[in-house]
């Protein structure tokens, strides 16, 4: 069985190098912990040095978006190869705060065949705005995942990592997160529409994270049988002892 996969999203945070240090310094003694799980932290791209040299046996370096084209000269984007010599091996891509600023699935599309051509494991996040009653929301997440994943051929499908965000519980307190039968239902669904484009045997593989309101107090329940695979955290990953905690219980789900 593969390890749980934990993906620290820093997103524009912490405030200052110093404290990026300060917050890897305490991740790394808490490194038994990390043994039995594949954590990836994806800062800042200003940090993306600090954390790349510690990298190793305890954390992976990731990053939090991507160019949809690669360009000979581009002002204020940082290219694929760039983020390649420094070590990232995996992409956030299509996060709902950067679809938020209006970039659309087949943009997300374009985005993972650029990770892919740099040799970067795309991590495609999902969710619906809303839940309701009827299901409507299963409707939407059929047609975002079948747009996002437009460009991927059946002999990649094995380097993608799916993340089913909801956007309403991103970003909320520990109480706004899903309820797990509700999550488990999803991932099923969601499998189901993976095995639709890559067949049975493929969807099996692609592992199919949760984000959307982690933290230490509510991890347990989001990954005991739910049929998730690991964890997109974000404010919680940034504090050392709650990235432990839940590093803890997705190991125990094992
Ligand atoms: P959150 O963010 O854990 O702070 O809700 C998750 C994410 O946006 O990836």
């Amino acid at each position: 069985m593969a390890k749980p996969i934990l993906i620290a999203n820093w997103k524009n945070h912490p405030g200052s190098l110093k404290e990026a240090e300060n917050i890897l310094s305490k991740i790394s003694r808490n490194r038994r912990s990390y043994e039995k799980i594949n954590l990836f932290i994806a800062p800042p791209h200003p940090y993306l040095a600090a954390v790349s040299s510690r990298t190793g046996s305890l954390f992976k370096l990731a990053c939090q978006d991507m160019p949809a084209l690669v360009k000979e000269t581009s002002t204020g984007s940082v290219m694929p190869d760039i983020l390649k010599s420094f070590g990232v091996r995996l992409s956030i891509i299509g996060h709902s705060e950067v679809r938020a600023q209006g970039e659309t699935s087949e943009i997300v599309s374009q985005k993972v065949a650029t990770a892919l051509s740099a040799g970067i494991a795309p991590l495609v996040c999902i969710g619906e705005k809303e839940r309701d009653r009827d299901g409507e929301q299963f409707g939407f997440l059929r047609d975002e995942i079948g747009r996002s994943l437009s460009s991927l051929k059946d002999g990649d499908a094995q380097k993608l990592v799916l993340a089913y965000e909801p956007i309403w519980a991103v970003g909320k307190d520990a109480l706004g997160v899903i309820e797990p039968g509700d999550l488990s239902q999803t991932v099923i669904f969601i499998k189901r529409v993976l095995a639709d484009i890559f067949g049975r045997e493929m969807a099996d593989k692609i592992p199919i994270l949760y984000g959307g309101s982690v933290d230490s107090s509510n991890t347990r329940e989001l990954v005991h049988n739910t049929g998730v695979r690991g964890l997109l955290v974000g404010r919680a990953s940034l504090d050392a002892s709650s990235l432990k905690t839940i590093a803890e219980s997705l190991i125990e789900k094992e």
